[in-house]
C-alpha cells in the first residue's frame, strides 16, 4: 500500500515539475490551470496521508507554511554586489576603454542582458535542491526568506543534473520580479477592496518577499530570472558568464532570453538600442542593460570596489518619467458608470509620446498623492497607455493650487452617485447616463465583441447626442439617411458602417455575451457562458445555483449575470437583439456535423507534429469543442501522434485508446 502510494506521489511531483517547468520557463502549457491543480490535489492528499514520503523538494512544499516571526539574518558567503551606472553612450565607452586597459591587450568580448527591475535573490542548493533564499539586504546580510523563495514557480525546487554539473551544491543569484500583468491585476484587486495601489511592480515584488505569510506570498504570482552562478567557495565554474547562464537554463532555471555575446562596444550599444524599442511590450519591466566582460577569469581578475564589479555595469534607459503641470482635474464616466478622477496637464514629452493626461484613479488615490488643480507632478510610463502621476513636487507649491472638489452628481447627466462601503469607485447610477451609454456602445462595437470597427468615439458620441441610439439595440435599426445626415459623415462611410452593423448579426454568441459588458464578464468568461448555455435564452433563463455550478464560474459572476437578465430594460434589449436577426444561438459546436467528432472528446497531445504547434493544434480542437488533457488515461478518446511520440503513445496503445496520426488529425479537422 505505502509503496504504491510511494510510486504515484513520485509519478504526481515528476509530472507536475514537468508542467511547471513548461509552464514557467518555457510558457508553454500544456494542461489547464484546473487540470494542474487536480493533480496538486492529487499529490497534497496523499502526501497527508503519507506524512513520512514528504520531501523538501515536493511540489506541495511551494505553497503553505505557517507565518514566520520575522526573518532570520543570513551572512552572504560573497557579497552581493550593486552595479555602477551609466546613463549614455560615452560613459559606455568609458567602461570599455577601462576593461581594456585593465585586460593589457588580451581579447575580451561581453555579455549584454536586459537588467530587470526587481529585487536580487541568492538561492542555495545543497545536492541539487533548493535549501535557502536570501534576500541581498545590505549586501553582506540579507534575509532568509526560503519559504518565499519556495512559491516562485520559476525556481527549481530540485535543479535538473546535467551531465555537465560540476558540484550540486550550487549558488544561483538572480532577480525577482512581478510580471506587469499580475501587478496590474494586483492593483486592480486591491483597488475594489479599498486597499491602495502599489506604486509600481518592483514595490509589489519587494513587498511580497517579504511578506511573512508565505500562503499570501504565493497568490502574489512572482517571478524569477537568473544571472549568476556559483559553486563551493564562491568560485564561479565556467570560463566565461555565457556557459554559465546556458548551464543554468538547461538545469531547467529560468533565464532571460535577451541576451547577446558582443564582441565590440559598438555591437553592445545596438544591441541597447534594438532592445529598448521592445520595452514596451516585455511582460515585465526592465530598467536598462547590463553588460558583464564574458571571461569569468578577466572578472576574477578585475575584481569589484567596496560597492560593484569592475567587471560590470548597468547602461541605464533614460526614465521614462517627466514633470509637468496639473491645469484641471476632470472626471470620466465609463460604461459601469466608474467615476475616475483625470489629470489635464500641460503637454509634455515622456517616453516619445506627447502627454496631456494622467489617470488619477479614485478619490483615494488624490488624496494619497495630496494633488491639487496647479500642483507640478512627476509622471511615470509604465507598462499601460495611460500614464500615471507618481507624486506632486511640494518644492514647486505656490499657495495657489486648489483641491480637487469630487462631484457630488455625475458630470455628465447629473445623476446620482454612489459609492458602496468598501469600494474605491464613485459610480452614477442613473440609467440613462449618456457617458455610460457611448462607453457601452465603443465596449458593444470593439473588436472582441460585435466587431463593429467604424463605430469610433465621436461616432458614438454625435449617435448618442442626436438620440439615434439610445441603446446597443437602436444600432441595428440606423437607416442610412439618418448616418449619412451626421455631422463629417460621408454616404460611403456612412455605407460602411451599416455593413458592419449588417455583418455583426452573425458574430458568435461568445461576442454577443461579451458585448452586453455585463459585469465581471469579461472575454473569457463569455465563452464559458456561451458553451454551457447554447443559447442566449437559455442563459437568461438559468438560475444564480445553475449558474454557479458551472466549472470556473464563480458566485460573483453568477450574481451579477442573473442580475442583469433580471433587468427588464436589459430584458427588452435581448428581444429587440434577436429580433433584428442578431444570432443568439452558440453555433460553434453543435450545429457544425463534423465538430460532432471533437465535442465533448478528450485528445492527448504528444510528440512533435509537421504542420501545427501545439498551441495550435490545442486551438483547433478546444475550437471544435474537444478538450485538451496531458496524460492519457481509459477515458482519453484520441491521442495525436506526432513524430517522435513516447510513453503516451505506448500507453494508448496498452489502453486501446484510438491514435491518430497527423494526417488522420488532419482529416478529422477537414
Ligand atoms: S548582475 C555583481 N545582471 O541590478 C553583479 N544584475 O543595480 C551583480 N539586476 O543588484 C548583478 N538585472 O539586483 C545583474 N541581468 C542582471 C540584472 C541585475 C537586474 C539588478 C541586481 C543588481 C542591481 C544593480
Amino acid at each position: 500500500m505505502a509503496a504504491k502510494a510511494a510510486r504515484e506521489i513520485e509519478k504526481l511531483r515528476e509530472e507536475i515539475r514537468r508542467h511547471d517547468e513548461l509552464y514557467y520557463v518555457n510558457n508553454s502549457p500544456e494542461i489547464s490551470d484546473r487540470e494542474y491543480d487536480a493533480l496538486l490535489e492529487r499529490l497534497q492528499k496523499l502526501e497527508q496521508d503519507h506524512p513520512d514520503l514528504i520531501t523538501p523538494d515536493s511540489p506541495t512544499q511551494r505553497v503553505g507554511g505557517r507565518p514566520s516571526e520575522g526573518f532570520p539574518k543570513v551572512v552572504h558567503s560573497r557579497q552581493m554586489l550593486s552595479l555602477d551606472n551609466s546613463y549614455n553612450i560615452d560613459e559606455l565607452r568609458a567602461f570599455d576603454d577601462r576593461c581594456r586597459r585593465l585586460a593589457e591587450g588580451r581579447p575580451l568580448d561581453y555579455v549584454a542582458e536586459l537588467k530587470i527591475d526587481g529585487l536580487s535573490l541568492s538561492l542555495q542548493y545543497a545536492d541539487g535542491l533548493l535549501v535557502r533564499g536570501v534576500t541581498r539586504g545590505d549586501g553582506r546580510t540579507g534575509e532568509d526568506v526560503t519559504q518565499n523563495a519556495r512559491t516562485i514557480r520559476s525556481v527549481p525546487l530540485r535543479f535538473r543534473r546535467e551531465a555537465k554539473v560540476l558540484d550540486t551544491n550550487v549558488e544561483v543569484r538572480g532577480e525577482v520580479f512581478l510580471p506587469r500583468e499580475v501587478f496590474e491585476k494586483t492593483n486592480a484587486e486591491r483597488e475594489e477592496a479599498g486597499e491602495p495601489r502599489f506604486a509600481n511592480p518592483r514595490n509589489a515584488a519587494a513587498g511580497a518577499i517579504r511578506q511573512l505569510d508565505s500562503r499570501l506570498v504565493a497568490r502574489r504570482k512572482l517571478d524569477m530570472f537568473v544571472y549568476e552562478l556559483f559553486v563551493g567557495g564562491g568560485r564561479k565554474p565556467f570560463a566565461t558568464h555565457w556557459q554559465a547562464l546556458e548551464w543554468l537554463q538547461a538545469a531547467g532555471f529560468r533565464v532571460n532570453p535577451h541576451r547577446k555575446v558582443c564582441e565590440t562596444i559598438d555591437e553592445v550599444i545596438e544591441f541597447a538600442n534594438e532592445k529598448e524599442k521592445l520595452r514596451d511590450d516585455l511582460g515585465y519591466e526592465i530598467d536598462g542593460l547590463v553588460v558583464k566582460v564574458n571571461s569569468t577569469a578577466l572578472q576574477d581578475e578585475f575584481g569589484a570596489t567596496q560597492k560593484a564589479p569592475r567587471w560590470a555595469i548597468a547602461y541605464k534607459y533614460q526614465a521614462r518619467q517627466a514633470t509637468t503641470k496639473v491645469l484641471d482635474i476632470g472626471v470620466q464616466v465609463g460604461r459601469t458608470g466608474a467615476l475616475t478622477p483625470v489629470a489635464h496637464l500641460e503637454p509634455v514629452l515622456l517616453a516619445g509620446t506627447t502627454v496631456a493626461r494622467a489617470t488619477l484613479h479614485n478619490e483615494d488615490e488624490i488624496k494619497r498623492l495630496d494633488v491639487k488643480i496647479g500642483d507640478w507632478v512627476m509622471l511615470e510610463k509604465g507598462g499601460d497607455v495611460i500614464p500615471k502621476v507618481l507624486s506632486v513636487i511640494a518644492s514647486k507649491r505656490t499657495g495657489k493650487e486648489k483641491p480637487f472638489v469630487p462631484p457630488t452628481e455625475c458630470p455628465v447627466c447629473g445623476g446620482l452617485i454612489s459609492r458602496s462601503e468598501g469600494e474605491v469607485v464613485a459610480r452614477c447610477v442613473a440609467a440613462d447616463c449618456q457617458a455610460q451609454l457611448i462607453g457601452r456602445l465603443l465596449h458593444f462595437a470593439s473588436r472582441r465583441a460585435m466587431a463593429i470597427e467604424g463605430l469610433g468615439e465621436s461616432l458614438a458620441q454625435q449617435l448618442v447626442s442626436e438620440q439615434l441610439v439610445k441603446d446597443v439595440g437602436d444600432l441595428y435599426s440606423l437607416t442610412l439617411d439618418q448616418v449619412a445626415g451626421l455631422e463629417r459623415m460621408a454616404k460611403k462611410s456612412a455605407t460602411n458602417l451599416l455593413d458592419q452593423i449588417e455583418a455583426s448579426k452573425n458574430r458568435e454568441l461568445t461576442n454577443l455575451i461579451y458585448g452586453l459588458g455585463i459585469r465581471h464578464v469579461g472575454e473569457r468568461t463569455a465563452g464559458i457562458l456561451a458553451h454551457e448555455a447554447g443559447s442566449l435564452e437559455r442563459l437568461a433563463a438559468m438560475s444564480v445555483e445553475e449558474l454557479d455550478a458551472i466549472p470556473e464560474i464563480g458566485l460573483t459572476v453568477a450574481e451579477s449575470v442573473r442580475d442583469w437578465f433580471d433587468d427588464k430594460g436589459n430584458r427588452a434589449l435581448c428581444d429587440r437583439l434577436r429580433a433584428a436577426g442578431i444570432k443568439t444561438e452558440d453555433t460553434r459546436t453543435s450545429s457544425d456535423s463534423l465538430d460532432e467528432r471533437f465535442a465533448g472528446k478528450q485528445f492527448v497531445l504528444t510528440g512533435t507534429l509537421g504542420g501545427f504547434t501545439r498551441d495550435e493544434a490545442r486551438a483547433l480542437i478546444e475550437a471544435r469543442g474537444g478538450r485538451v488533457n496531458s496524460s492519457v488515461s481509459k477515458k482519453t478518446d484520441y491521442v495525436v501522434a506526432g513524430e517522435a511520440a513516447g510513453s503516451k503513445l505506448d500507453k494508448a496503445e496498452s489502453l486501446g485508446v484510438t491514435v491518430l496520426d497527423e494526417q488522420a488529425f488532419r482529416d478529422m479537422l477537414e
